[in-house]
């Protein structure tokens, strides 16, 4: 018999501090209208200025792993997918082992992936429970607002922070079985949306450092719109074709949350009603690798998702990177 792989249980966590457009009018010259009207962004989350991006990985991890009806002792495996880690080195995930009890079990992050990193982990999880038969927990998790700099009106009203995470296992427990998973690069775009410092192209150095900590995301902007559409509703296509399943067949499509344009547009594309797309960035912004963990947990809560159900995730980011899958629950 073929075996079922997929997720066991879902977890998500959103800071507490909620930043609207109206507050960002009052930092940069923007306004609710504009960013309204180009991204459907309304408000967004920032970490508390004591809390680290360890800290909101580890409240998905235990509430994923206490959704599967599991301790921290039952995982085999942890991946973290993140661009915005808790230290330079070592990785976020050795310190989400240390934190949440879990035993000197695998643990290694996905870094550099952007918003691609969490579909991308899932993928490498299914591998690993399918090699290994092993519990893998998978966090997607961003502190974006730590980094971004916070005087660049084109890109700090995007973002939040965030943290989403599952457990894949196999047998009775999966609830939502992983049919199939894609994923994809194209590296020529590595320079269109890019976070360079830190790296050694331009190190992070104490002068720099002492002129505020800044850093800044370059990005161009509509290239990255037209690249998301199109990578993100293909990626979808693949899955489904690999699955052997049909658009007609989705239920929700969970897309990567950077913009309600993007989403609307992936829709179009794909040939869904509005129904069948899961929007939450009104309420969170652009959360990075944390955006679809967090929306699939959400989708999961609010009643969204009924057995039976086939749903589709799709991500895209910087790299270019994208990644999808198809879940049946
Ligand atoms: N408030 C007011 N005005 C602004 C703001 C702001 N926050 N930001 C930019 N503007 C101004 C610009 O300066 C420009 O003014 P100018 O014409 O005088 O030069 C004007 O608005 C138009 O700027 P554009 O960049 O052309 O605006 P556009 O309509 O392309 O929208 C946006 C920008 C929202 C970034 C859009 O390109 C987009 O959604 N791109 C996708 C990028 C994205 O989602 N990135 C997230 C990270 S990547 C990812 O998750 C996949």
């Amino acid at each position: 018999m073929a075996r079922r792989i997929g997720i066991l249980g879902f977890g998500s966590y959103v800071p507490k501090r909620v930043m609207t457009n109206a507050d960002w009018s009052e930092l940069v010259d923007t306004d609710d209208e504009w960013i309204l009207s180009r991204t459907g962004i309304r408000e967004r989350h920032f970490a508390a200025d004591d809390e680290s991006t360890l800290d909101l990985a580890a409240h998905a991890a235990n509430r994923a792993i206490a959704d599967a009806g599991l301790t921290p002792a039952d995982i085999d495996e942890i991946i973290v997918a993140s661009d915005t880690p808790e230290v330079y080195t070592p990785d976020t995930a050795a310190h989400l082992q240390h934190r949440i009890g879990a035993g000197e079990v695998t643990a290694y992050d996905l870094g550099g992936s952007g918003c691609a990193g969490f579909v991308l982990a899932l993928d490498i999880a299914r591998t690993r429970v399918h090699m290994a038969s092993k519990r893998v927990l998978v966090v997607g998790v961003e502190l974006i607002s730590r980094l971004m700099d916070w005087t660049d009106r084109t890109t700090c009203v995007l973002f939040g922070d965030a943290a989403g995470a599952v457990v894949v296992g196999e047998g009775e427990a999966v609830r939502a079985e992983i049919l199939s998973a894609s994923a994809g690069t194209d590296g020529s775009a590595a320079d269109i949306l890019t976070l360079e410092t830190g790296g050694t192209r331009r190190p992070f150095t104490l002068a720099e450092a002492r002129k505020g900590g800044q850093h800044d995301i370059v990005m161009n902007g509509r290239e990255v719109y037209r690249h998301a559409v199109r990578r993100m509703s293909e990626a979808a296509e693949k899955v489904l074709e690999l699955a052997g399943r049909l658009k007609a067949d989705v239920s929700l499509v969970i897309p990567h949350q950077a913009n309600l344009r993007i989403l609307e547009t992936v829709r179009e594309k794909l040939g869904l009603r509005p129904e069948q797309v899961y929007v939450n960035v009104d309420r969170y912004g652009n959360t990075g690798s944390a955006t679809v963990p967090l929306a699939l947990a959400e989708a999961c809560e609010e009643g969204r998702i009924a057995q039976g159900d086939l749903v589709v995730l799709t991500a895209f980011g910087a790299g270019f990177h994208w990644s999808a899958a198809a879940l049946q629950f």
